[in-house]
């Protein structure tokens, strides 16, 4: 199904006909359609309704709800409603509940309340799939699928309960066969933690100090695997009785908890819910508050195109290209879950809009019709306001000009690598309470974009050979695999390495011959110490300042190319080049933009230095041109007015 390849930008919007009298549905159907938009997304926490009580069904409200939409002329993207099992199947099965990392259970009352490796939960997920998928599987006016809604969210990838605890332990069996694999996989005789049976491993929570990170390793792809595995009994359901329907699923922002990688696998394609202010507020905690402040009408740029390029390229995955993707939820007034919630600038939803395009949606669907006028979200914004007046985000959405964002790639010359196992070993131990996997990867790729480089965010078993530049500024777990993708990589392209790069082995130990193992003959030198920075410690490589981390390498067969100049690694290699190959130890914004552009001129991709909150974005043969900043700026020859979008041949 190949319902991602519209000839142009194509809107849709989430509803909950469930929230509102029935006579108001015709309605809301023709505004939609006035409205321009496509498709109506609907049904994910409507799992009560449904089901009122178990095995009885009541379908009348959702058939005519399909039947309204459709009547109107507009598509259907139908939900699994697993986010939300009822209080009756939680009251006749407590044991699906998940519990916390304190080990205390998470009640009903919310959303999100279940154990992915709770057996009785599995089942009744695929009876309530099946039972949805048979009656709408062919409707007409289902377009497709969204499963569940957006996984993982409120911290609900890993319980610590008895589902889990059950589960965990013939995972690892299946993955080491012997427990003495198991046993040296994890280095067990650290600490006397050597296990003489599957059946003595528990979940690496509640223990005295810190569990071992292999330990917590394997658990964090345990949670991902029932994640994965979860979702493809959904999908294999939905595949057998709604054949022609696309299936989806909408991921989050920043989100690590599980390998999107493998969870995406089984999907059409990929979609992904946009919440530019939220996000500044509430994930970005390495920004400043002057940036936040800077950016709380808009968001940051950087921060939602680096989440559109890499959800483009999650299917890209194991040899494949990027594709197009979905926004299912965009934001279009303001959000409720921040910290704080400030009113999106005027033309920040145009602005949004844009930039999704030009990052490669296809679609892009907002958050919500109507503010909901109950229960926990009435704090949140949507296109209409509470009172059914069009809120600030309508007038936007009706203004646009779909044809004016066509169809075609994003002609990215750059490939960012990225990948969750090392996020979550580096992140386990950061060593520097400040410096974070996406802290790491977020000063690369915002370099990159400051001198307007298009930027593919994919796997290192991506197929890397259309890319003139690779950069891996945190590839910190290395396995075989990658190594050698990474090898042939080099044959055709100049690769960059970051700190701690292949410094953890596939299961989170070290190398027997230290950082880079059987890589550093490619780099062309060894680790001789990190130093981890805390805040007022600064170092220096010639004229830049270090913060947050300094390695130094002794160069075997590499070329020094900048040195320490301060500190105990002084007159040590802190940034290293072999061939293909440039490693830069040292966390170094101002030295990092000037080796990426060296390096992007001999890569010869072209840089535009844009002013400060300007990005440009290349799709289709054109060039958007996006200003962030809350006034007028003269960029290309153009003057672009405050939160606005141009676009140039
Ligand atoms: C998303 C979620 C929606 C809604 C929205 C509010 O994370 O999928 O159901 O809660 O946030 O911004």
């Amino acid at each position: 199904m190949t319902e991602q390849h519209h000839p142009h930008l194509t809107l849709g919007v989430c509803d909950y006909p469930e929230h509102v009298p029935r006579d108001r549905w015709e309605i809301y159907a023709q505004q939609q359609k006035e409205l321009g938009l496509t498709y109506v997304r609907i049904a994910e926490f409507a799992w009560a309704l449904m089901e009122p009580t178990e095995g009885e069904y009541n379908w009348t409200w959702l058939d005519e709800a399909v039947e309204v939409l459709h009547r109107e002329g507009l598509k259907v993207v139908l939900c699994t409603p697993t986010a939300t099992p009822p209080a009756w199947l939680i009251r006749k099965h407590p044991e699906i509940l998940a519990w916390d990392a304190q080990g205390k259970v998470r009640a009903f009352g919310s959303r999100r309340h279940y154990d992915f490796a709770s057996e009785v939960y599995r089942e009744h997920s695929r009876r309530i799939t099946r039972a949805m998928a048979e009656r709408y599987g062919q409707h007409p006016g289902v377009a497709g699928w969204q499963t569940d809604n957006e996984f993982g969210c409120h911290d609900t990838t890993r319980s610590y309960g008895p589902a889990s605890q059950a589960a965990f332990p013939m995972w690892l069996q299946s993955r080491y066969e012997s427990i003495d694999q198991l046993n040296e996989a994890w280095g067990n005789v650290f600490w006397s933690q050597t296990y003489s049976g599957f059946d003595q491993i528990g979940l690496p929570n509640l223990t005295v100090t810190e569990p071992n990170p292999s330990h917590v390793l394997d658990y964090c792809r345990f949670a991902s695997d029932m994640i994965r595995t979860f979702q493809e009994e959904q999908v294999s359901i939905l595949r057998e009785c709604s054949p022609g329907r696309f299936i989806t699923h909408n991921f989050m922002i920043f989100f690590s908890d599980f390998d999107h990688y493998e969870v995406s696998k089984c999907l059409d394609f990929v979609s992904w819910d946009a919440y530019p202010t939220g996000m500044l507020e509430f994930f970005a905690s390495w920004e400043s508050d002057e940036v936040k402040q800077k950016y709380a009408r808009t968001g940051h740029p950087d921060l939602i195109s680096f989440n559109h390029d890499l959800y483009r390229g999650l299917k890209a995955y194991q040899g494949g290209h990027p594709l197009p993707f979905w926004v299912m939820e965009q934001q279009c007034g303001q959000v409720n879950w921040a910290p704080y919630n400030p009113l999106p600038a005027d033309g920040a939803v145009k602005l949004w809009t844009a930039q999704a395009w030009a990052h490669g949606a296809d679609t892009v669907s907002y958050f919500r019709w109507r503010a909901a006028t109950m229960a926990q979200e009435v704090m949140h914004s949507g296109l209409l306001r509470h009172d059914e007046t069009p809120d600030r985000g309508f007038d936007e959405v009706k203004a646009l000009s779909l044809s004016d964002f066509p169809a075609g790639d994003v002609p990215a010359q750059v490939a960012l690598l990225h990948d969750y196992e090392s996020l979550w070993i580096w992140d386990q131990q950061k060593h520097n309470q400040d410096l974070s996997y996406w802290r790491q990867v977020m000063l690369y790729y915002s370099t990159l974009r400051s001198l307007g480089v298009d930027v593919d965010v994919v796997h290192p078993s991506s197929d890397l050979s259309k890319y003139a530049l690779i950069v891996a500024p945190a590839l910190t777990l290395m396995t075989e695999e990658t190594m050698e993708a990474l090898r042939k990589a080099t044959e055709h392209a100049l690769l960059i390495f970051g700190p701690r790069t292949a410094y953890r082995t596939a299961s989170g130990r070290t190398p027997e011959t230290g950082q880079f193992g059987t890589l550093a003959d490619l780099v062309g030198g060894k680790l001789r110490n990190f130093d981890s920075l805390r805040p007022g410690l600064r170092e220096k490589v010639d004229q830049y300042d270090v913060t947050l981390w300094a390695e130094g390498y002794q160069c075997e067969d590499a070329t020094p190319v900048h040195v320490y100049e301060s500190g105990p690694l002084a007159g040590v290699c802190a940034v290293m080049r072999k061939g293909n190959v440039l490693t830069i130890g040292a966390h170094s914004p101002g030295l990092v933009y000037d080796l990426l552009r060296e390096a992007l001129a001999e890569a010869r991709v072209s840089v535009l230095d844009v002013p400060e909150g300007i990005r440009v974005s290349r799709r289709s043969g054109k060039m958007l041109v996006q200003n962030f900043n809350a006034y007028g700026v003269d960029v290309l020859g153009t003057r672009m007015p405050a939160v606005s979008v141009e676009m140039l041949p």
